[in-house]
């Protein structure tokens, strides 16, 4: 592979365990990485503000997801405008959105915080990092009906090829991860080879998920050459091409550079 930036577009970098830190950082930069790590609580947003001040090529999203709607309170949204106000490497809200796999008791509560923080999206201008699980109508529709000028991509995509058509005529981005390499992912490899290119985004999960040959071990953000490199296979395309057409993609929806 030849010099292309690779930017992963959700890693939780901040909460490997098994890894180094600073290595799998170091590792991540010296291989041309641009991370971007996504918060997921109410208190989460501070440690994200102050991990990606440490790093070089480490952006940051800051957001309340649905297992955490419990610590969304009266004063997350100004926090999280207060943090964006001061910190130039917030590139956008999340990661927020609807998880009915987990619970399906607080639909009603995770919905509420889902529409605050998409209007929340709208009033900054800031794109949406979207998790979504068991729950694809409702985020769409939710989408649809609220979203009025925030890029949204959904994250860790687990829907089927036809969802995903559905998904690029509202303007959704899609963002695949460790799953296409696994063998059995028969429709995550199918989105991966039949979506237009322009509509991909490259993502690990970290610490979650890793790719093969790394399966079953902890993730971390460098291992984003590996989805890249299944899909190029897929596509018959080369790793590069992916490289590089899924980066004009994110720097087109991300501003990286207002530092
Ligand atoms: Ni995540």
């Amino acid at each position: 592979m030849k010099d292309t930036y690779i930017i992963n577009t959700h890693s939780h970098a901040n909460m490997l365990k098994e890894t180094n830190i600073d290595d799998a950082m170091a590792n991540a930069y010296n291989n041309k990485i641009v991370t971007i790590v996504p918060a997921s609580s109410g208190e989460d947003i501070f440690e994200v503000d102050k991990f990606i001040n440490k790093y070089p090529d480490t952006y940051g999203y800051l957001g309340v997801f649905p297992e955490e709607v419990k610590t969304f309170t009266d004063k997350t949204l100004s926090d999280m405008e207060g943090i964006i106000k001061q910190n130039k490497k917030i590139v956008g809200i999340g990661e927020v959105g609807l998880d009915y796999y987990w619970d399906k008791t607080y639909k009603e509560l995770q919905k509420e915080i889902f529409i605050k923080q998409i209007d929340f999206a709208n009033q900054m201008n800031l794109p949406l990092n979207i998790h979504s699980r068991e729950a694809h109508f409702d985020t769409l529709e939710i989408l649809k009906k609220y979203n009025k000028n925030s890029v949204a991509i959904l994250h860790c995509f687990s829907g089927s090829l036809e969802f995903a058509k559905e998904c690029i005529r509202e303007n959704i981005f899609i963002a695949l991860g460790g799953v296409v390499t696994f063998k059995n992912a028969v429709k995550a490899k199918e989105v991966a080879q039949n979506i237009p290119l322009e509509y991909l985004l490259l993502e690990t999960d970290d610490p979650y998920l890793a790719p093969v040959p790394f399966r079953g071990k902890e993730n971390q953000p460098m291992y984003v050459k590996y989805v890249a490199e299944e899909i190029a296979r897929l596509r018959g395309i080369t790793t590069d091409e992916v490289a590089r057409v899924t980066t004009e993609n994110a720097e087109r929806i991300f501003n990286f550079y207002a530092e």
